[in-house]
């Protein structure tokens, strides 16, 4: 047997990483990470700003190809509006400080969302940074803000009826792969690897009907904490799943 031959022929370590195609990101924790240090909350949002950075750069570098952040959900207008009006303003800031670097590394960008409560400047601000960095082909990096995953599935049920009843669509038309194509993930594939931080175990209304089949992975760190560690335990963890999308052996996605 030729050399190479038999250097193919050996199994793979059980320590390989299997990078994820797509990665979606529950950054969690902000509040309690600045409680702990007898900080505002406006600075664990801060800081969150800081590990969603090391996360865009570790998704480059490990070859990622799509990575969805969870950024503000519809759920969180509950909050005080200082806070929101925070979070809000910490968005704009990003893009501004970001967006040349982004761009630069070739990274698409997309946000997805209701555009209910957001004011025209930053509607419009999301539709310049989409537009900019439309024809790059390096990570796709979507920002789920003001999202919420059962508005988003009433959102394509409510198209869904309108080209119906203008007779564009025919309702025998409707399965799963058409359904999806209503969604705001549209052209991007389901998340293989779901990471929340902070601890909590739960999904919060994010990518309900994508997140199907997605392998979850709870991180006890809370997210400005976030580093090539936490990542890479993640991806660890990924890597030794055994994905069966309800067939009885493990099977590619
Ligand atoms: C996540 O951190 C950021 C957003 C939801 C915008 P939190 O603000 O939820 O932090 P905790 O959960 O209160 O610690
Ligand atoms: C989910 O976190 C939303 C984001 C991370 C943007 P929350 O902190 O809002 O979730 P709950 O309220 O604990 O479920
Ligand atoms: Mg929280």
């Amino acid at each position: 047997m030729p050399a190479d031959a038999a250097i193919a022929a050996l199994p793979i370590a059980e320590t390989a990483l299997k990078i994820p195609a797509h990665i979606a990101v529950i950054m969690d924790g902000n509040g309690r990470w600045a409680k702990a240090r007898g900080k505002a909350r406006t600075e664990g949002h801060v800081e969150g700003v800081k590990a969603l950075r090391r996360l865009v750069n570790l998704a480059m570098a490990y070859g990622v190809r799509h990575l969805t952040v969870y950024s503000f959900s519809s759920e969180n207008w509950r909050r005080p509006p200082e806070e929101v009006s925070f979070i809000f303003s910490l968005l704009r800031r990003f893009v501004a400080s970001d967006l040349d670097t982004l761009h630069a590394n070739n990274v698409r960008v997309r946000i997805i969302g209701s555009p209910e409560g957001l004011d025209p400047g930053l509607t419009r601000m999301i539709e310049g940074v989409q537009l900019k960095t439309l024809h790059n082909t390096g990570l796709e990096l979507i920002v789920a803000f003001n999202y919420g995953g059962k508005g988003e599935i009433v959102e394509a049920a409510r198209r869904i009826a309108r080209d119906v009843a203008a007779g564009r669509l025919s309702a025998n038309d409707i399965n799963e792969a058409s359904f999806a194509r209503y969604l705001m993930t549209a052209d991007t594939p389901d998340p293989d690897l779901i990471i929340r931080t902070s601890g909590e175990q739960r999904l919060s209304n994010f990518l309900l009907w994508q997140g199907a089949y997605a392998e979850l992975v709870f991180l006890e760190e809370n997210w400005p904490d976030f580093g090539e560690t936490g990542f890479v335990k993640a991806l660890t963890e990924y890597s030794r799943r055994k994905r069966r999308f309800g067939d009885v052996e493990a099977q590619e996605p």
